[in-house]
C-alpha cells in the first residue's frame, strides 16, 4: 500500500461567521491548533458546536472568515483535491454507477490515469473484492461507507477529513469500520481529522481529541490519548478508557448547558 507523503495542518486564529436572515452566527471562534504529520485527530462536541464548519474550513471549500489554515506551511485559500480528501456521513456513491465506476470517477474528472494497483489493494483491505461491479443499492451501509473511503484514499490524498463517516451505521458495523480505518491508517499514515458524535469512537481512534464547546464554537480542551497501537476493540471496557470517556462527557455536557461559555 502507498505510503504517500504526510501533511501538517496549522490552524491559526480561525473564526467562521455565518450571516443569516436573523443576524450572524459565530460558528467557530479563534480556533488555534495544529495536526502533526500522520496524526489522527478526532473532534467531538455537542451538536451545533461548529465541528462540520471547522472541517469545511480545513478543506479549503468554505474558507474561514478570519485567520488562516496552512497545509505544510502553504496558506489554504482554495480546495486542494489531490492533497485533501473528504468522507461524509453519507457515502455519496452515485447509485447509477457500479462501485468501481464510482471509484474511477474522481480520476476521470481530474483526467488522471487510474492507479489500479492502489485501488486493488484498498478494495482488498476494505473486504470489497468481488463487489466491484455491484451498484450501491446492492451493498450494505458499511460496504458503501468502505467504498467511499476507498474512493477517497484511491486519490492518495495527504490529508483525510472525515465528518461522522460512520454515524449512520449500527454499533457492530461501526466497530468493524473503526478497525478497518485503523488498519488502513496504520499502513498509509495519512493525516486524519475525524469528526464524531461518539466520544468512545474518538478515544478508540485518535491520537488526540479536540473537545469543542458551542456558541461560539471554541476549542475547549485537547486530550492526549496514549493507548498503545494496534488497539483492540475491548479497549473500550478498560478502566482508563472509561475514565477519559467520563471526563470528556462531563466537559461536553457542561458546555451544552452553557457552563463552558
Ligand atoms: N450555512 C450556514 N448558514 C448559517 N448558519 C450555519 C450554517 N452552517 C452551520 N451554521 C450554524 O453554525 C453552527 C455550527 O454548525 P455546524 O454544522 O458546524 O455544527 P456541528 O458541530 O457540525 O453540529 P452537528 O454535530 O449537529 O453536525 C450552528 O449554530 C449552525 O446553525
Ligand atoms: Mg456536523
Amino acid at each position: 500500500m502507498t505510503q504517500g507523503t504526510k501533511s501538517r495542518i496549522d490552524i491559526k486564529n480561525v473564526s467562521k461567521i455565518y450571516k443569516t436572515g436573523s443576524g450572524t452566527v459565530e460558528a467557530v471562534k479563534n480556533f488555534t491548533e495544529s495536526v502533526k504529520d500522520g496524526e489522527f485527530v478526532c473532534v467531538v462536541g455537542a451538536s451545533g458546536c461548529g465541528k462540520t464548519t471547522l472541517l469545511w474550513c480545513l478543506s479549503g471549500l468554505h474558507p474561514s472568515t478570519l485567520g488562516t489554515v496552512e497545509i505544510d506551511g502553504e496558506i489554504l485559500n482554495a480546495p486542494m483535491p489531490g492533497k485533501i480528501g473528504m468522507v461524509f456521513q453519507d457515502s455519496n456513491l452515485l447509485p447509477w454507477r457500479t462501485l468501481m465506476e464510482n471509484i474511477e470517477l474522481p480520476f476521470q474528472i481530474k483526467k488522471k490515469p487510474i492507479n489500479h494497483e492502489l485501488v486493488e489493494e484498498l478494495l482488498e483491505v476494505a473486504g470489497l473484492k468481488g463487489f466491484e461491479n455491484s451498484y450501491p443499492g446492492e451493498l450494505s451501509g458499511g460496504m458503501k461507507q468502505r467504498g467511499s473511503i476507498v474512493r477517497a484514499l484511491a486519490q492518495d490524498p495527504e490529508v483525510l477529513l472525515m465528518d461522522e463517516p460512520f454515524g449512520a451505521l449500527d454499533a457492530f458495523t461501526r466497530e468493524e469500520m473503526n478497525l478497518f480505518l485503523l488498519k488502513v491508517w496504520a499502513k498509509t499514515k495519512k493525516t486524519i481529522v475525524f469528526v464524531t458524535h461518539s466520544i468512545s469512537e474518538a478515544i478508540f481512534l485518535g491520537d488526540r481529541i479536540w473537545v469543542m464547546s458551542p456558541r461560539p464554537g471554541r476549542l475547549a480542551r485537547v486530550v492526549d490519548v496514549d493507548f498503545a497501537r494496534p488497539r483492540h476493540i475491548d479497549l473500550q471496557f478498560e478502566p482508563d478508557f472509561i475514565s477519559i470517556l467520563k471526563e470528556i462527557r462531563t466537559e461536553v455536557e457542561g458546555s451544552k448547558a452553557g457552563k463552558g461559555n
